[in-house]
C-alpha cells in the first residue's frame, strides 16, 4: 500500500540519485500537472477557516473576505486584493509565525510588493494593539526604507485591522474566485 502506478517506461530507481534524466522529465511533467490543483487548494484552505474563530467576532473566513473586500473597495490591485484574501491563511497552522507562513504559501505566485505586504503586516498591526501587550506599537518603524511601507500600512491600518466589522457588506468568496483562479494559475517564481 502506499504506491502507485506509474506510465513510465523503463528502470525507475528507488532513491533520487538513481532516477534518470529521462524519469527527472516525467516526474517534472507530473508536477506541472499538480498545478493546475492549487486555485482549488486556496480556496479549500479559505473555505476550512470558517471554523477558525479565535474568540472573534466574525470567524477568519469573513474576515479574510472582509479585508480583500476593503482592500478592492480601496483601489487594490489584482494581486493586492488576492493576497489581503490570503493574508492570514497562515493560521489553519498555527498563530505564531502566521504571516511568515501565509506569505511563503503565496510567494510563487503574487508580486513582491504583495508578499512583503503580508510576511511583515503583523509588525503594522501592531500599531493596533501592540502597547496593550507590553509590545513597541511601532515595530512597523524597522521597515520604514522598504518602497513598500506606505502600502503595509495601507493593509493594516485601513483594510486588516479594521475587518472585524459584523455588520460590514461583505463580498462572498465566489465574489473573489475568478481572481483566486487567475493569480494562481500563473506560472509560480522560485524566490530567494
Ligand atoms: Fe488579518
Amino acid at each position: 500500500m502506499g504506491t502507485t502506478e506509474v506510465d513510465f517506461e523503463g528502470p525507475v530507481g528507488a532513491s533520487m540519485a538513481e532516477f534518470s534524466d529521462e524519469y527527472m522529465t516525467y516526474v517534472e511533467g507530473h508536477l506541472d500537472e499538480d498545478l493546475a490543483h492549487v486555485p482549488d487548494r486556496i480556496l479549500a484552505i479559505l473555505r476550512s477557516m470558517e471554523s477558525l474563530t479565535q474568540g472573534f467576532v466574525i470567524d477568519q473566513l469573513q474576515h479574510s473576505l472582509q479585508t480583500a473586500t476593503r482592500a478592492e473597495r480601496g483601489g487594490a490591485d489584482l494581486d493586492m486584493i488576492v493576497a489581503s484574501l490570503c493574508h492570514d491563511i497562515g493560521k489553519t497552522l498555527s498563530n505564531a509565525n502566521h504571516p511568515a507562513i501565509a506569505a511563503e504559501m503565496i510567494r510563487p505566485w503574487v508580486s513582491p510588493e504583495a508578499y512583503w505586504v503580508v510576511k511583515v503586516h503583523q509588525d503594522f498591526q501592531g500599531k493596533h494593539y501592540y502597547a496593550r501587550m507590553g509590545l513597541d506599537p511601532m515595530m512597523r518603524s524597522k521597515h520604514k526604507d522598504n518602497p513598500a511601507f506606505a502600502l503595509a500600512a495601507q493593509f493594516a491600518d485601513e483594510w486588516d485591522q479594521t475587518a472585524f466589522d459584523p455588520d460590514y457588506d461583505t463580498l462572498p468568496l465566489a465574489h473573489f474566485e475568478p481572481m483566486v483562479r487567475e493569480v494562481f494559475s500563473r506560472k509560480p517564481r522560485r524566490g530567494n
